[in-house]
């Protein structure tokens, strides 16, 4: 009988036996999130929670928890956990920062010359038997050497994005809260501008800002109206920092010229939505993270994350450093 229980909220690709040397551990085995209820009842009885993205770690959960000692959850952002009640409560939250940086930087790229080249329309055409002929006017799509890339947020994954842009000989502007080192922005050739500058220089536009009060419908019908119409839009961050109905009337209107969307508002989106029926939008179900080597290393360091909170010890990862210098936390 172990001192600790902890609750996994689904079965990760990586081996619990670290944990269950120090704990209980329940994991939730079905392949739907556990219903809100559930969860909460296992966060009242558990020391520890690792979750996912798909579950709302909300105030009134944690404030009912009284046992709970840490939040680990596998994945870098964390808009779906009420930190500020975690903090004020003392309880430490865990993320998985940096390992899941080259595996969506990838995505993204996968996105943006999808876009740019029409490849899933022309995959549509194909096997809907409309390949006649060579079509000097066919599927034309975007040029990107030389192009202009806009960066809405450069931060571990933008960085690596614009990165990429290098070997494409693409021009970078960036938003950021802070201007970046002026190292940085040589290597990468990037200019910090404003959003509006952004929006209208752009030949493609992409969005890898957290998820946050200031961020939530960032992109709405006037944001789209400010950008080329022959441009093509990626979202592989969050999908409430787009205006859904506003995307749609920028795809539908040639505001835009395309969009590429890792990730929707609300997720999964509906199968009625009229997203879904646009041409010049293609949508893949949050995989940013998905590759077997990175989904690995970020169940391990959520672990990882765990196995610190359960000890006491200063997570690995922690988003709330704050709960280290609170006296509520010695309460606990
Ligand atoms: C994250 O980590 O925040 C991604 O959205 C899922 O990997």
């Amino acid at each position: 009988m172990h001192q600790y229980k902890v609750f996994v909220t689904r079965q990760l690709p990586a081996s619990l036996a670290p944990l269950e040397q120090i704990a209980e551990v329940e994991v939730w085995t079905e392949p739907q999130p556990p219903p809100h209820t559930l969860l909460m009842e296992q966060a009242i009885a558990s020391d520890g929670l690792l979750c996912l993205l798909t579950d709302p770690i909300d105030s009134a959960m944690l404030s009912s928890a009284t046992d709970l000692k840490v939040v680990s959850q596998m994945a870098v952002g964390y808009d779906n956990i009420d930190i500020e009640t975690a903090t004020h409560l003392g309880i430490p939250v865990g993320h998985t920062p940096g390992v899941l940086t080259n595996a969506t930087a990838d995505l993204t790229w996968a996105l943006l010359m999808a876009a740019a080249r029409r490849v899933v329309e022309g995959d549509r055409f194909t096997r809907s038997g409309q390949w006649n002929t060579w079509d000097p006017a066919g599927l034309l799509g975007l040029d990107l050497v030389g192009a202009t890339l806009g960066i809405v947020g450069l931060g571990r994954i933008g960085t690596a994005v614009a990165r990429r842009a290098l070997g494409f000989d693409m021009h970078i502007l960036y938003t950021s809260p802070n201007p970046k080192s002026p190292e940085l922005e040589q290597e990468l050739k990037a200019r910090r501008v404003k959003l509006e500058e952004l929006l209208a220089e752009s030949d493609v536009v992409a969005v890898h800002t957290p998820l946050s009060p200031s961020t939530y419908h960032l992109f709405g019908d006037r944001q789209f109206q400010q950008m080329k119409s022959s441009a093509i839009f990626i979202n592989t961050a969050r999908g409430s920092i787009v205006d859904p109905a506003a995307l749609h009337r920028a795809l539908s209107t040639g505001a835009i010229a395309a969009a590429a969307i890792d990730v929707t508002d609300p997720e999964p989106i509906e199968v009625t939505n009229p997203l879904l029926t646009l041409k010049n939008l293609i949508i893949t179900p949050h995989i940013g993270s998905a590759s077997h080597a990175t989904r690995k290393k970020m169940a391990q360091m959520a672990i990882a994350n765990v196995i610190a909170g359960l000890k006491g010890e200063r997570l690995p990862h922690c988003v709330n450093p704050d709960v280290y210098r609170q006296s509520v936390r010695e309460e606990r």
